[in-house]
């Protein structure tokens, strides 16, 4: 326990389970009002001297009996409490059987069994099973599932659960059916899952290499039929590239996804019956924005990824979650990448890692890879589980070269397939492998906070030698002193360029090396070095690694333009926007005269006019960071000279170079048929560029509005009317009015749809944004209950607007407060993740830092806090 009275979990605690369950028979009957679930194990004990009592964990549930071996336990042969039933002295083999009743159409909190709509589903990851039945909810217990399910044939003509269907009837009570499902694989219970209801499903089919056929269904609700295929395609490729890249086939004759429009998450790998957000099954030209199919492609590869890394292999505690996730995230990026561009893919990888990881390390809220202790799991589904866990593999990859990386992931299911293992099992098979010696390497998995990297060089003309010296400091986190972290074994990769652009190493035509970085301070030596080289560091963004900028603005112009490592020339761009917006910003804040970096403007003009080779890379050189970004290189951050300077610098462009952005609107103009291919997105990406930058000119030009206008009403996809209609928002007035009410007619009948609606309008910079925020919180097509709207409006507003959120009046914080206070008692999990914004107070400027904190405070003191919300407040306060 801590001092605020809640149990706290530690990584060092882990004791292997006392009992084991071979297999178990759920029978869930369901009515309208309650769910009757009956579940008999076959438990063993697994130590034979000590006779140590059962524990089940249980939450939320009406006990109906308990019988050991068919025999009805008395009330003194175990205990029960709101989180547990404890049998105190079963024997070493037994079959348990206990009844429970839930009411799925109460659980809002969307874990256990509830119902999105009509349908009923269940999500149990983390720890969602114990709502459903007393069972030992951890994920190193492994059994065989059979699942009957029986309801009424109307309401739920579609049943179904993980595994084979190997029986179907109807009962003799009126109107109802049943199936059986059975899953021969052994798992942990949090892939264990659940549907029934009306669901229409489109079929196909994929033969494994080894030539076996695998049905692909896709369930979703019957006006939704037209708008599966792009997530059908996506998950043949996925399925083909897994075979093709590990070798790894698919193990069941069916593979089902189910969309359902109320979900916590993006999407659940349950065995066999993924469970799925809609807003990642579901696309079509009119409704759906390049981003959301790049989105449907990556979530559907990333939980068919996890049939072999998550449940094949699973994870023996919630410590090692990134065991699975990070590997897991690992896969899906370098699918995508292969499947898109892989330099934007590297930049898009990045760019999550730099806007929101970064930030949750420098936190309160920061913790390694593999955290060490948690109040409640599920706010430990963070981006540096995910997202920087992702990275850790990477470097292993990096480290090991592809073809080692594979041995060393061959190795790893060799050894570990049907097992629940750790983080250093991972490591240990990509070690011994290869013969890699990897321990330095793990002090990524325990020590959090972002490595910073400082930087020097110097050429020696006499003796042709370059000398780059690196040093590494990590910051303090929470419960860890910087002082005492050990170095990082950071492998970075570096190019040296001559001036006119030419590589200088080349063995074997690659132009990039490794080096070791594992000492906190170390210097690298090259020989023959006959020209002062510019350094292109870190290519690839190999570590996820802050490098302080060292080098001079014309050496970033210079690597911006020419650096033949294209992922270098958009971080050499977007360093250089940043410093150039931290300027304006500066002189704000002193008041002088406002003076602009000319070698800036320069290398934007350069890139501008050059030939453009992909568009989706000129795109991003062109869009500036986030001001969420920017903030997190300032120490004390005021959002309002943040968003000035930031806007400044935009308007200054759009002034300067405004013949050759209308050039590249016009130019980049669908021509023909709508397509989702990478060049066809990356001109859409580059076109709407172009007119954000028309549309930010001050005063605003009628001409460039019109073109707004023409978009929003001519465009037959959503990538362009979408983004037509977020860039008038920032201009209030009847046009603005007219084209939203416009929307909304047109919209109104398609959730997912109008979720972009409410967010653009919660986007807005126009200083009534929360005015409106609150007022759409009456929309008749907005709820509290709907994650995705919670996310739409509530979430853009405090996360994605950085300088209404901030606004000196408070007003901002205390809204989010309050929505907070009332998400709580409805769906703990998605009030927990709306804290996030206030938690990183200590990063702005003394007003703002006293109205956040006295929020914080106020959500605290609410009585009966869920463990969720508590666990991020108090450790932020
Ligand atoms: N395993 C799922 C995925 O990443 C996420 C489940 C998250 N669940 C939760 N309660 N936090 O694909
Ligand atoms: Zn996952």
């Amino acid at each position: 326990m801590n001092q605020a009275g809640k149990t706290v979990f530690f990584r060092k605690d882990y004791k292997a389970p006392e009992y084991s369950i071979e297999k178990i028979d759920l029978n869930f009957q369901l009515y309208d009002t309650k769910t009757k679930v009956t579940a008999i194990s076959c438990v063993r004990r697994n130590n034979k001297e000590n006779r140590s009592p059962l524990i089940l964990n249980g939450e939320n549930l009406q006990l109906i009996s308990v019988k050991i071996d068919g025999n009805v336990l008395s009330s003194s042969e175990y205990i029960l409490d709101n989180t547990s039933l404890t049998v105190l002295t079963p024997p070493a083999v037994f079959e348990l059987e206990i009844v429970t009743e839930i009411y799925p159409q109460e659980n809002k909190a969307l874990e256990g069994l509830y119902q999105s709509g009509p349908i009923f589903c269940t999500q149990c990851e983390a720890e969602g099973f114990r709502k459903i039945t007393y069972y030992p909810d951890r994920p190193d217990i492994l059994a065989v599932f059979t699942t009957r399910i029986e309801a009424d044939v109307e309401k739920c003509p579609v049943m179904l659960s993980n595994g084979n269907l190997i029986e179907t009837g109807s009962v003799e009570e009126g109107g109802r059916h049943f199936v059986v499902w059975k899953d021969p694989f052994p798992k942990p219970c949090y892939l264990f899952a659940l549907v029934a209801g009306r669901l229409s499903c489109v079929n196909d089919e994929f033969i494994t290499s080894s030539g076996r056929a695998v049905d692909l269904k896709i369930y979703v609700e019957e006006k939704n039929l037209n708008k599966c295929d792009h997530a059908m395609v996506s998950l043949k490729k996925a399925m083909e590239w897994d075979e093709k890249t590990y070798g790894l086939e698919y193990d069941l004759d069916t593979y089902m996804i189910v969309a359902v429009d109320d979900f916590n998450m993006g999407a659940m790998e349950n065995k066999g019956l993924n469970i799925f957000n809609s807003k990642y099954v579901l696309t079509s030209p009119e409704t759906a924005t390049d981003e959301d199919y790049i989105g449907v492609e990556g979530v559907i590869a990333h939980e068919y990824f996890h049939n072999w890394t998550g449940n094949r292999v699973t994870c023996r505690d919630w410590f090692q979650l990134s065991l699975k996730e990070g590997l897991t995230v690992f896969r899906d990026q370098n699918f995508s990448a292969e499947m898109n561009s892989p330099t934007v893919q590297r930049i898009k990888d990045v760019q999550i890692l730099r806007n929101f990881q970064f930030r949750e390390d420098s936190g309160p809220m920061a913790h390694p890879v593999r955290p060490e202790t948690y109040e409640e799991i599920n706010n430990f589904y963070t981006v540096t589980v995910y997202n920087k866990g992702a990275e850790v593999v990477r470097m292993v990859q990096t480290l090991l070269g592809r073809e080692g990386f594979r041995k060393g992931m061959d190795l790893y299911f060799h050894r570990h397939d049907g097992q629940a293992v750790t983080c250093d099992d991972f490591i240990a098979a990509m070690a011994d492998a290869t013969g890699t010696d990897l321990e330095q390497f793990k002090n990524w998995y325990c020590q959090a906070g972002t490595p910073v990297l400082e930087v020097s060089s110097h050429w020696e003309a006499d003796s042709s030698s370059f000398h780059l010296t690196v040093t590494q400091n990590c910051p303090d986190t929470p419960g860890q002193k910087g002082k005492n972290k050990k170095p990082f074994h950071i492998p970075l990769a570096l190019g040296l360029m001559t001036e006119n652009g030419k590589d200088l190493f080349g063995k074997n035509g690659c132009k990039t090396e490794i080096l070791h970085l594992k000492e906190q301070k170390q210097t690298f030596t090259f020989t023959n070095i006959a020209e002062k080289p510019v350094v292109s560091f870190l290519r690839d963004f190999s570590a996820p690694v802050d490098v302080k900028t060292f080098q001079q603005d014309e050496e970033l112009a210079f690597l911006m333009k020419y650096d033949s490592n294209l992922y270098n020339r958009w971080e050499s761009a977007t360093r250089l926007s940043a410093s150039t917006i931290l300027d304006v910003v500066r002189q704000l804040e002193k008041g002088t005269p406002i003076q602009f970096n000319e070698l800036f403007f320069d290398g934007v003009l350069h890139s501008i006019t050059e030939k453009i080779e992909d568009p989706a890379l000129l795109a991003l050189a062109l869009e500036l960071p986030p001001e969420t970004a920017l903030a997190l290189q300032l120490d004390s951050v005021d959002p309002d000279l943040l968003f000035q300077g930031r806007t400044i610098i935009k308007r200054e462009l759009a002034t300067r170079f405004q013949n050759e952005f209308l050039f590249l609107y016009i130019n980049n103009q669908e021509a023909g048929k709508y397509r989702i291919s990478p060049e066809a997105m990356g001109r859409r990406r580059l076109k709407n560029c172009a007119l954000s930058y028309l549309m930010s000119l001050n005063p605003p030009q009628d001409k460039f509005l019109q073109l707004c206008i023409d978009q929003f009403s001519k465009s037959a996809n959503m990538t362009d009317t979408i983004t037509a209609l977020r860039l008038i928002s920032h201009h209030p007035g009847t046009t603005r009015d007219a084209l939203f009410t416009d929307f909304y007619r047109k919209w109104e009948h398609d959730s997912l749809v109008m979720d972009k609606w409410f967010a653009i309008q919660a986007m807005s910079s126009h200083e009534n944004c929360l005015s409106t925020v609150k007022h759409l919180l009456s929309d008749r097509l907005f709820s509290m209950e709907n994650p995705n709207k919670v996310r739409a409006l509530i979430g853009a507003f405090s996360s994605g607007n950085h300088v209404q959120f901030h606004a000196i009046n408070g007003e901002g914080y205390s809204f989010l407060a309050d929505m907070i206070l009332q998400l709580d008692s409805i769906n703990p999990q998605i009030a927990a993740r709306l804290v996030s914004p206030l938690t990183n107070w200590k990063r702005y400027e003394k007003r703002r830092q006293i109205l956040m904190k006295k929020e914080l405070e106020r959500i605290a003191k609410k009585p009966g806090l869920s463990p969720d919300v508590s666990e991020i407040v108090n450790k932020s306060r």
